[in-house]
């Protein structure tokens, strides 16, 4: 069955409003909550997991330098909505089955508000993972303003949490910014991204395993999970009635493990002004944008000139990426459609600057450390396919301790026939380039043959990023200053099904 395209309007996300005052700085307090929802006009409700009664989770909108506190509280059912694997670290059958504990992807937090995965909860606080500390977490925004979301990340079935709804956006606006002149207002919207299944009776469908099953091992969890329906902010593919006139979309791909090499039908092109963690130094324009999981692209489209027209975001990246199935041109291929109908209600005062930031590169030269971290494919103690970081588990010993204050560069060498989208809590990076090499070489010398030369990343790689995609075949190489927290930390693929089967590791600031 495949449902009708665009005969439902884009949700717009409503912003959540602070609780109260908590010692002198804005509270909120966010529910995560069983509700069901219509995804769909031909769609019976859908039961997921959302904050404040939704799916997705409301917007927190902060500005830069705005202190708040925030207190997430599980208030979801005893049951899980979706099968979990109890062979998957932190997922044992001895563990609570819903589980929570919530991280602000990209925020700058010390370690205790990061939402660390063994730091989770049960409704009620009845119990707590081993590394809970708190139940209210600090965010100091002190960072540069952009687009982040906060979403599930507990130990052993975050794929399953996330999958059933519990993400949402979150945005730090830099007053400075409003300088700039950007569309703003009705006219600039969050676009959170992700693909999902369903049974007939309207339910989230997630494979209880993979095909073949796994011997002994039901429920298991998946090497990727691809859904064969787009929704964007909630719909499944939404359609946007929109003026004549420019238009900010802050897109974040919240999907599991789908990457989205997004196209306008109507071949106009994007003008891309950030990247994950803030704005770019010039606007890019681009007529393709490829997003990863967690990744995110803040961009400007000018419908000006397509007044009458209707216009589809495309999608037509494999998946697995870079070298799996082609799309289906007529469901995952599309994500959404914008109708250029609407009466220019005011003129369209806003611009696209040619000049947006200063971001200054981080130097090579300054790095105190260049580490090289394999990321390699393994075979587990029931035969199922996963990777791991640097060749390490997750309960494995910490063996990456960066000094507080000091720059790194980290090679991550993908030995992998597949990209992996690499996320670092607590700080933004640069992209120092990538370069192919020979993979059988380095397999069986442990010597870097390049195959080609370093290549700069993309234009619209050329910012401050959290996420980076690290290709088949590639050394991706990125720079970073650990600042300005120590303490404890993940990385880790942000595919959902990877980092769940111990494609993460911790890492620790030293002070
Ligand atoms: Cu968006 Cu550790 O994750
Ligand atoms: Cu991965």
């Amino acid at each position: 069955m495949t449902l009708s395209k665009f005969v439902d309007e884009l949700p717009v996300i409503r912003t959540l409003k602070p609780k109260g005052m908590m010692d002198g700085v804005p509270y909120y307090q966010i529910r995560m909550q069983q509700c069901r929802q219509k995804l769909h006009r031909d769609l019976p409700r859908t039961t997921v997991w959302g904050f404040e009664g939704n799916y997705p989770g409301p917007t927190i909108e902060v500005n830069r330098g705005e202190w708040i506190k925030v207190k997430w509280i599980n208030d979801l059912p005893q049951r899980h909505l979706l099968p979990i694997d109890t062979t998957v670290h932190g997922a044992e059958a001895n563990k609570p089955r819903v589980r929570t504990v919530v991280h602000l992807h990209g925020g700058v937090v010390r370690p205790e508000s990061d939402g660390y995965p063994d730091a989770w909860f049960t409704r009620g606080y009845r119990q707590v993972g081993p590394l809970f500390t708190r139940k209210i977490y600090d965010y100091p925004n002190r960072q540069r303003g952009t687009t982040l979301w906060y979403h599930a990340h507990a130990i052993g079935i975050t794929r399953l949490n996330v999958y059933a709804g519990l993400a949402g956006g979150y945005i730090i606006r830099d007053p400075l910014e409003e300088y700039l002149n950007l569309p703003k207002g009705p006219y600039e919207m969050l676009l959170l991204i992700q693909d999902r299944s369903f049974n007939a009776d309207g339910s989230l469908y997630y494979p209880i395993g993979p095909e073949p099953p796994v011997p002994n091992v039901c429920p298991s969890v998946v090497p990727d999970f691809f859904g064969d329906n787009i929704l964007v902010n909630g719909k499944i593919w939404p359609y946007l009635d929109v003026e004549p006139r420019k238009y900010r979309f802050r897109i974040i791909n919240g999907s599991n493990s789908r990457f989205y090499r997004m196209k306008l039908s109507s071949g106009q092109p994007f003008y891309q002004i950030g990247t994950d963690g803030g704005l770019l130094n010039t606007p890019i324009i681009t007529k393709q944008i490829l997003l990863a999981p967690a990744e995110r692209a803040d961009v400007i489209i000018d419908f000006s000139k397509f007044k009458g027209h209707n216009i589809v975001i495309t999608n037509d990246a494999p998946s697995p990426y870079p070298r799996g199935n082609p799309v289906n041109v007529d469901t995952e291929g599309q994500i959404m459609q914008f109708r250029v109908c609407l009466p220019l209600s005011s003129y369209d005062f806003s611009i696209i600057p040619c000049r947006l930031n200063t971001i200054i590169p981080l130097k090579e030269s300054c790095a105190r450390l260049i580490r090289n971290l394999t990321l390699v494919r393994e075979t587990d103690k029931f035969g199922r396919a996963f990777l791991l970081l640097d060749g390490k588990r997750w309960d494995d010993p910490i063996t990456i301790k960066p000094r507080l204050g000091s720059i790194e560069v980290w090679n991550l060498i993908n030995l992998a026939n597949s990209t992996h989208p690499i996320h670092l809590h607590l700080v933004n990076f640069q992209i120092l380039g990538r370069q192919p090499f020979h993979v059988e070489y380095y397999n069986k010398t442990g010597q870097i043959l390049p195959t080609g030369p370093a290549i700069l990343p993309d234009l619209n790689e050329r910012g401050w990023k959290d996420t980076v995609r690290a290709n088949p075949g590639e050394i991706t190489r990125i720079i970073m200053r650990f600042v300005p927290y120590a303490g404890l930390y993940p990385w880790h693929c942000h595919i959902l099904e990877h980092e769940d089967h111990e494609m993460m590791r911790p890492y620790e600031i030293i002070n």
